[in-house]
């Protein structure tokens, strides 16, 4: 199919420094969990960026000196020798695609531990970050840089930068960025200096012209030298020569980087869920950049839809169209759009588990795209599959999102695939998921794998077809799969910290009952021990349909897990502007109908709040009556002509979207394979020269 000409404009080459660009399509530096541990997944997970089309692909965070020592999140090095040899794996896979490499040099300043380095922290003034946030907690602060280690920086830099340039890599950064040490320079609350580094924005900025200055120097005119910078907290600064502190910094640097890549400063706000941010969520801090430079700017914003991406190019806010998690859910975003195949783009659906996977320490995962991470360590790569090595047919019984998954991709292998599904609509838990509050982007899991299914005639999907075992023998395919998704549970929770004793009641529901439609009285309580989302997003939307909620939970937070995907803050917001009432560090022990009984989780201390409806979010269990009752005939298996029959997905094991959908393409990717390749690849870092 031909480009769309509208979009021709995403693929003008872009001059950036000494290098060009091919179009405008933009990976911006984002971890990916692999390290230099893995450098062989790394390079593999960058170049099939590359192969699908984008015009430049970066690294994640880079530290140029053991005195940046993230761990145990995951950062990658550039400290010796070894590692030059290592990121040059990324930059030789890239480059084979046609598209440039850029590098995020980092140094953490007062933000990092240096846990395993064991080297006392940098900062401007010796003030540390001291999040509220536990997995970043230390007790370790920083030291207060003196001038001696202000030169020793600038050298480490340079150096960092001399080997990017032997690594093979076209666009070396200076990080200006999230609370890491130049942005600590930046702002008064950290920089505390009465030298010529601290007190006016001239002499708060002079520490990042410094470092592009010995970077362009280092990279001797090979590689562009680009700056990030987070320029939300600096544009809410009123100064007494321009409209805000971010336009005098940008005014000063004006030219000297050849790129300039702008972002928020938290990750909360630079990189926030969908339930709480739009496409383009950037603009209002970043639209002024352009005007005060030559320079290309690249900026982010979850951009899916071409047309958004044209919009940001003529409206003059953005150069470069800048991409982490639409990368992620579709590293062929820029080829599908070339080829006039945009309808196909596997849009991000905001749910941030990729930047949990970050958190969590390991290789990026993501809801939309299973083959993440897996390129290298199992194969995948996230357009084609291996042909079917045989003539068998599958039934699958549930359309919900392991179902579909598995269902699509064994369609493309070019199996006959049926799909049976008890309801009239598919989608399975997405179908009620998707109407709660701020949740429609997630309904993009279901559409993409329903439009992509209607363009497989192999593939039939039954709807209202709710299969018995017999059915399911009398069917006779060779393989059949149980994707029937998993149900809540009225079960209360212990103080050994698991699901306990059931509790049943007239006016006891769970998340199902609220789904299937059950007409709740007021006040209600919700009572989360599941601590993902949908506990306090089941919250928002009973207050937000009249009634009085308050919200109970074992943990000190409320959805305490989504600090990982980002999106403590704004829950704790969207439930206080909601009015529900919260109740942290506690159980519930018993409810009469008329009054919810808790414990403190710590101390016992008993307390109670006045409800007619107790709805428990807490465990899940596999809905796997059918699989336990066809398991029951498996002597029939073979009159029937049946192989094997396997579930997949929550009816597997409970977990996240991200789990289902993952389950569901393992399978399909397997069916049939050798023995030897269902074992993946385990990488390590190279050996020492
Ligand atoms: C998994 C993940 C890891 C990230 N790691 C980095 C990083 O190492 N350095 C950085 O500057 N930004 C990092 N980011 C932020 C992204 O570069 C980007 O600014 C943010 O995700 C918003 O862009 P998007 O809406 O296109 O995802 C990361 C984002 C994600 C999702
Ligand atoms: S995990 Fe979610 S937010 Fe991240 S790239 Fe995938 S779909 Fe987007």
């Amino acid at each position: 199919m031909a480009r769309n000409p509208r979009y021709d404009i995403l693929f003008e080459p872009v001059k950036i420094g000494p290098v060009t660009a091919r179009n405008r399509f933009y990976g911006v530096p984002h971890a990916a969990g692999m390290t230099n541990a893995m450098p062989h997944m790394r390079a593999a997970f960058r170049g099939t960026k590359a192969e699908g089309g984008w015009g430049v692909v970066c690294t994640g965070y880079v530290s140029i000196h053991p005195s940046s020592d993230d761990a145990p999140l995951p950062f990658a090095t550039l400290w010796d020798e070894n590692d030059i040899r290592s990121h040059a794996l990324m930059t030789d896979a890239v480059h084979q695609h046609g598209a440039l490499a850029g590098i995020e040099l980092w140094h953490g300043g007062g933000s990092v531990i240096n846990r395993v380095s064991r080297t006392p922290p940098l900062s401007p003034s010796g003030i540390s970050w001291m999040p509220t946030h536990v997995n970043f907690m230390g007790n370790q602060r920083s030291k207060a840089m003196d001038r001696d280690d202000i030169r020793a920086l600038l050298g480490w830099q340079a150096e960092a930068a001399r080997k990017a340039r032997r690594a093979g890599f076209d666009i070396v950064y200076v990080y200006a960025g999230m609370g890491y040490l130049p942005y600590e320079f930046l702002l008064p609350e950290w920089n505390r200096r009465t030298d010529a580094y601290g007190g006016t924005v001239a002499n708060r900025v002079r520490i990042v012209r410094e470092l592009l200055e010995v970077t362009h120097e280092a990279v001797a005119g090979q590689c562009a030298v680009a700056l990030r910078i987070s320029l939300e907290e600096l544009r809410g600064r009123p100064s007494a020569v321009a409209p805000s502190e971010a336009h005098e910094v940008v005014t000063l640097l004006a030219d000297v980087p050849d790129l300039w890549d702008v972002k928020m400063d938290s990750s909360p706000t630079d990189c926030p869920p969908s339930r709480f941010a739009p496409e383009g969520s950037h603009e209002p801090v970043i639209d002024f950049v352009k005007k005060l430079t030559r320079k290309p700017v690249v900026g982010v914003g979850r951009f899916t839809s071409p047309d958004a991406m044209v919009g940001q190019i003529r409206r003059g806010v953005l150069d470069l169209i800048g991409a982490a998690r639409p990368s992620i859910a579709d590293p062929f975003l820029p080829r599908k759009i070339d080829e006039g195949r945009e309808q196909e783009i596997r849009e991000c659906i905001g749910c941030n588990i990729c930047i949990s996977s970050w958190h969590d320490s390991v290789p990026v995962r993501c809801t939309q795209n299973a083959t993440i991470g897996e390129e290298w360590r199992r194969d995948w790569h996230p357009e084609r599959i291996a042909v079917a090595t045989s003539a068998a047919s599958v039934l699958i019984v549930g359309a919900g999102p392991a179902g579909l998954e598995c269902a699509l991709w064994l369609g493309r292998r070019g199996y006959e695939v049926t799909v049976a599904e008890a309801e009239d609509e598919i989608g399975g838990r997405l179908r009620f998921e998707t109407r709660l509050p701020g949740l429609s982007a997630w309904g993009r899991v279901l559409d993409w794998r329903r439009g992509r299914l209607q363009e497989l005639e192999n593939v039939t999907v039954y709807r209202g077809n709710r299969l018995s075992a017999q059915e399911v023998l009398e069917l006779g395919n060779t393989h059949v799969v149980i994707a029937t998704g998993a149900r809540w549970a009225r079960l209360l929770y212990s103080p050994l910290e698991v699901p306990a004793e059931a509790l049943e009641g007239p006016r006891v529901f769970t998340p199902d009952d609220v789904a299937a439609g059950a007409r709740l009285e007021g006040p209600v309580v919700v009572y989360d021990y599941d601590n993902y989302y949908m506990g306090g997003v089941l919250a928002e939307h009973l207050a937000k349909a009249g009634h009085r909620v308050s919200y109970v939970t074992p943990t000190g937070y409320a959805s305490a897990w989504v600090i990982m995907s980002n999106e403590q803050p704004q829950v704790h917001r969207a439930l206080a502007a909601a009015g529900v009432a919260l109740h942290t560090l506690s159980r519930v022990t018993a409810f009469d109908g008329s009054e919810v009984r808790l414990a403190g989780q710590f101390t016992n201390e008993e307390t109670s709040i006045a409800c007619r409806a107790l709805v428990i979010v807490g465990a899940r269990f596999a809905n796997d009556e059918l699989y336990r009752a066809l398991a029951a005939r498996a002597d029939d298996f073979g009159a029937a002509g049946i192989k094997s029959v396997t579930r997949i997905g929550d009816a597997l094991a409970p977990g996240a979207l991200v789990h289902a959908v993952y389950s569901g393409h393992r399978y399909a990717r397997e069916l049939d394979a050798e023995p030897a390749s269902l074992v993946f690849r385990r990488d390590a870092p190279l050996p020492a020269a």
